[in-house]
């Protein structure tokens, strides 16, 4: 779908901004952000990740790598969903390239 999207753009003369992906879903489908980043890279755009619901991908190794571990550019995560912080708290990192 993301490969169909930027090419109906590119169709049109147009270039994508950013590609914008939820992963996970609220009811935890995660998408193959991997595949999705190398497309995005292969055409220099950049991949930014909902990743509200993943905020703790990156603590275990039997869990999903987290967005930025899959080659995502910007990732915002909502910690008070799957970890412990004791109010409303949201956060958001950049891959450093
Ligand atoms: C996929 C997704 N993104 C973002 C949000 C909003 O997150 P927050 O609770 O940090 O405002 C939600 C809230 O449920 C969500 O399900």
């Amino acid at each position: 779908m993301v490969w169909k999207a930027i090419q109906e753009l590119e169709n049109e003369g147009k270039k994508a901004a950013a590609v914008f992906i939820t992963s996970p879903t609220y009811h935890g489908i995660c998408s193959n952000l991997s595949e999705i980043s190398e497309l995005c890279h292969s055409r220099r755009i950049p991949l930014i990740v909902d990743e509200a619901h993943g905020a703790h991908f990156g603590f275990h190794s039997e869990l999903s790598n987290s967005a930025l571990q899959q080659g995502a550019d910007i990732n915002v995560q909502s910690t008070h969903k799957v970890l412990c912080s004791l109010s409303h708290l949201c956060c958001t990192c950049r891959a450093i390239l």
